[in-house]
Formats: C-alpha cells, structure tokens, sequence
C-alpha cells in the first residue's frame, strides 16, 4: 500500500462482533490491542494485560475469520528475551493472530529479529510507549527533544533492519512522524502523531464512544454510541416499569 501511495486506516477490536463490523467495512489491519485493558477490563493501563488476557480476546476476534490482517500486542514483560518473545509470539498465533506487535526499537532489536526469524509477521511501536507509562509518569509526547528525535529515528531503522513489516507512531510530534515516514520503506501507522503518516490507527472504542469516561485528546470520535446506548436502555427500562393498564 505505501508503495501505491495509498493509505492504511487501521483499528483495534477485542472481539468477535467488534473484528467482523471491522472487516465489513473493509478495514486491512485489525489489532487486537493490549489497550483491551483499559477500555474492556477495566485496569488503569495496558501494564496488567496478561497473556491469558490476549489469547482468550484474539480467539474471539479471530473466529470472525477476517480477511483483514488480524495483528496483536505482546503484553508487558512478555518478550524481555528473545527466547521469551519468540515462545510468546508463537502462543499468540496460536490463539489467532497473524502478527504481532510489541513496544520499542534498538532495546528490542533481537527479540524481532527472533520473531521474524520465525516466520511471524511483526509491526513495531515507538513513541509514547503505553507499556512503559509507570515508569514514565503519564503519555508524553515524544520527539522535542534532540536526542529523542535521534533516538526515535535509530529506532526505526532498527525495526527495519530486524524485518517489521510496519511501524504504529504514537504520540509522536508530527515533524518527526513525517521525517520517519519518508525515511523507512515500510508504511507507518500514527496515532496521535499528525497527518504524514503513511496511515492512522485508533483504538475503536475511541472512534464510536463507547469508552465514553475518556477520549485521547487528539481523537474526535464519530460516533457518541454510548449515548445512543443510555437512550435506548432508559426507554427500554421506562417501558418495562410502565404500570400495566388494567
Ligand atoms: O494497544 C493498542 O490499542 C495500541 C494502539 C493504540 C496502537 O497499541
């Protein structure tokens, strides 16, 4: 698609109904994304995502089957090691995914390499990294600096070095979002990070409201579905408590 010029919209599902409205509509790439933590279970941060956790979602969203590339997040301290990404990676396709993703650059170069290796599609992310978010003090955003201008750069040419297939750009400041995008040969996917990428990705709960208690400022959704939702269950209930006529 990058070599046609032409650009990626992707989004995350969770499930099978969500994964299969997705692929109707002709969405490429699906991710399964470990921000199911926060917007389908509740927790504060991808950090307490476990592998449980993804396999049992990316079964849902892959027995809808789709045509789009079902891609999905490695959690948190799953690929501290090569050997441990590798067997990780591999328990993911097990469950359904077609690729994976995981969070970082140079720190993470032969974990890739392992992954790819192995057959196993593999997306980078860098920017604002969601699993480091403790360590970090809140989402920042990331490339203002000189040196994490160079440092993201370095990163993304490691990705390319160790074979990703693409690169999610998150929080991202869009002068170096863009000056990445004409730098790599493989499309990158913004979030947060400007209109130069060579697509964008969201996390769907964002796009339709149904995660109404927080929206990312850089989103605006299409959809308030959470109050469609109120509306339609306050009918419903009023019409169930109704007195019956006698
Ligand atoms: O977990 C996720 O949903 C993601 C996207 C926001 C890119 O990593």
């Amino acid at each position: 698609m990058k070599a046609r010029g032409e650009r990626v919209a992707a989004l995350t599902a969770y499930d099978y109904p969500m994964t299969r409205l997705l692929d109707e509509t002709g969405i490429p790439l699906i991710l399964v994304g470990d921000s199911l933590g926060m917007v389908m279970l509740g927790y504060p941060d991808t950090t307490c995502v476990t592998m449980a956790e993804m396999e049992h979602h990316i079964r849902a969203a892959a027995r809808a089957k789709p045509r789009a590339l079902l891609a999905a997040d490695m959690p948190y301290r799953s690929y501290d090691t090569p050997a441990a990404a590798l067997e990780n990676a591999r328990r993911l396709v097990a469950a359904g995914a077609e690729a994976v993703k995981a969070e970082g650059g140079c720190a993470i170069r032969d974990q890739v390499r392992a992954i790819v290796a192995a057959g196993i599609p593999y997306l980078g992310h860098l920017g604002m990294l969601p699993q480091s978010v403790r360590e970090e003090g809140g989402y920042h955003i990331k490339g203002r600096k000189e040196a994490e201008h160079e440092a993201l750069l370095a990163d993304a040419r490691a990705l390319v070095e160790a074979g990703a297939f693409g690169i999610v750009l998150e929080l991202v400041t869009p002068a170096v979002a863009r000056e990445i995008t004409q730098n790599v040969p493989i499309p990158t996917l913004g979030i947060g990070s400007g209109a130069d990428c060579d697509g964008q990705i969201l996390v769907i709960n964002d796009l339709v409201g149904t995660f109404p208690w927080f929206t990312p400022r850089f989103v605006k959704p299409k959809l308030q579905a959470a109050e469609q939702m109120r509306a339609a269950i306050r009918q419903w209930r009023l019409e169930v408590e109704k007195p019956p006529v006698m």
